[in-house]
C-alpha cells in the first residue's frame, strides 16, 4: 500500500496504534463485526486529505482575494453566513451541496469496510488531463505525494481552527499576516486567524468610501430617448435610467409599460430574451411570468422541469417591479418615474448588511 513505502523502518510500517490490525481483531468480542479494514481507512484518510487541500487553499485565498459583486467577507469563519445573506449565495451552496451528495452516491467505497472494494482506495478513475498515460508518469511517487500533501493539509486545517477557537494555541500561526480583518480604527488587528498582533492595525476599508445612512427616494421623470411610434407590441427594450435597469414595452394590444428589468428570481436581465404574451412578461431562463400592469406574480420558475422549480424553492417569490411610463408633452420621447437614489440606496443598505454581519455596524440590518 503506498504510503507504508520507503519511509519505514527495516520494513515496518509505523503503525503505533495498531489501525492496520485493526479488521483482524473483528469478532474478538462477542462475535460482532466492529472494525474497519485498512481499505476504508485509507479511503477515509485520501478523501479528508483531498477536502483539506481544498480547504486549505480557499480559506486562505478568500482572505486576501474576492470576487468583486459576490459577497465579501474576509474572515473564513463568517464567510458561510455572508453566503447565506446573499439569494444567490444560497443557491450556489445548494448547487454545491447536490454536487457533493451525487459525487458522494456515485463514489461511495462500498464493501470497503470488509476489505472487498472493488477498486484501489481513493481511485476514482478521474484523470480528464491523462496524467497517467505521459510517459515516464510514477504513478506510485504521485500517490505517495498526495497522500503527504492531504495529510499536511489535514494538519493545517485543524491547526487553523484551532488557533481560530482558542487564539495562541497554535503558536507558529500567532505572529503570522492576518487573515482575518477587523474593521474600526480603534480596533486591534487580529493576526493569522483571530489571535491579536500589535502594531499593525489598518484604517477601515469599507466605511471610508460607502455610506450606511439612511437613504431617501427621489423620484424624477427620465426620458428614454425613443418615443412610442418606435415600439411595436410586444418589443422589449432596455435602459438604464437614473441607475436604474428598466424594459420598457408594449403589451400586445400596443399598451405602453415599464417594468425592472432583473428577473426577481435570480437578477438575470429579462432583455435577453424574455417574451410578452397578452399583457404578461415571461423570463426567459426558467419561465417566471408576471403582469405588467401591476406585477402580479403569475408563475414560479415552471421550466425546465425539476431544474427551474429546484431553483425556484430556495428564493422568495416576488413581484415584478413596475414603473410608471409617459409619452412626453414636449417631443413625445418615453419618459419612465424612477429613484435616482435607488442605487445609492442599495449600496447604503449593502454595506449596512455585510457590517453588521461583521458586528462592525449597529446590528440594525437583521
Ligand atoms: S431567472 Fe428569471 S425565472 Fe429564473
Amino acid at each position: 500500500m503506498v504510503g507504508a513505502g520507503p519511509e519505514i523502518n527495516d520494513g515496518e510500517i509505523w503503525d503505533p496504534l495498531g489501525f492496520s490490525k485493526l479488521f483482524d481483531r473483528n469478532f474478538d468480542f462477542n462475535m460482532v463485526m466492529t472494525y474497519p479494514h485498512v481499505q476504508w481507512l485509507r479511503e477515509a484518510e485520501l478523501k479528508h486529505g483531498r477536502v483539506c487541500m481544498l480547504a486549505f487553499v480557499g480559506m486562505v485565498t478568500q482572505s486576501f482575494f474576492q470576487i468583486p459583486g459576490e459577497p465579501q467577507e474576509p474572515n473564513y469563519w463568517k464567510a458561510l453566513d455572508a453566503c447565506y445573506a446573499d439569494p444567490v449565495g444560497r443557491l450556489g451552496v445548494v448547487q454545491i451541496s447536490v454536487f457533493i451528495a451525487l459525487m458522494e452516491g456515485k463514489y461511495f467505497p462500498e464493501d470497503a469496510w470488509v476489505g472487498q472494494m472493488d477498486r484501489e482506495p481513493g481511485d476514482l478513475g478521474w484523470d480528464p488531463l491523462k496524467f497517467a498515460k505521459k510517459p515516464g508518469f510514477d504513478l506510485q511517487e504521485k500517490q505517495l505525494t498526495e497522500l503527504k500533501n492531504g495529510r499536511l493539509a489535514m494538519m493545517g486545517v485543524a491547526s487553523l481552527a484551532c488557533e481560530h477557537v482558542l487564539p495562541g494555541s497554535v503558536p507558529l500561526l500567532s505572529g503570522a499576516p492576518a487573515l482575518a480583518r477587523e474593521a474600526g480604527p480603534a480596533a486591534p488587528v487580529p493576526a493569522f486567524c483571530g489571535a491579536t498582533a500589535a502594531g499593525r492595525a489598518k484604517a477601515p476599508r469599507t466605511q471610508a468610501k460607502y455610506t450606511t445612512q439612511t437613504i431617501l427616494p427621489a423620484l424624477a421623470w427620465i426620458k428614454t430617448g425613443f418615443k412610442e411610434s418606435d415600439l411595436a407590441p410586444t418589443e422589449l427594450r432596455a435602459v438604464n435610467l437614473g441607475g436604474v435597469d428598466v424594459l420598457v414595452g408594449k403589451t400586445e394590444a400596443g399598451k405602453l409599460f415599464c417594468v425592472g428589468n432583473l428577473c426577481p428570481h435570480l437578477g438575470t436581465p429579462m432583455s435577453e430574451g424574455a417574451d410578452v404574451i397578452g399583457d404578461t412578461i415571461v423570463c426567459p431562463l426558467h419561465g417566471s411570468s408576471w403582469k405588467v400592469g401591476d406585477g402580479e406574480l403569475i408563475d414560479w420558475c415552471p421550466s425546465p422541469p425539476i431544474i427551474g422549480p429546484l431553483t425556484g424553492l430556495v428564493i422568495e417569490k416576488k413581484k415584478l417591479a413596475i414603473f410608471e411610463a409617459r409619452s412626453g408633452f414636449f417631443g413625445g420621447d418615453i419618459e419612465v418615474q424612477v429613484d435616482t437614489n435607488a442605487k445609492k440606496a442599495y449600496e447604503a443598505d449593502y454595506w449596512k448588511g455585510i457590517l453588521d454581519a461583521q458586528g462592525k455596524n449597529d446590528g440594525t440590518y437583521y
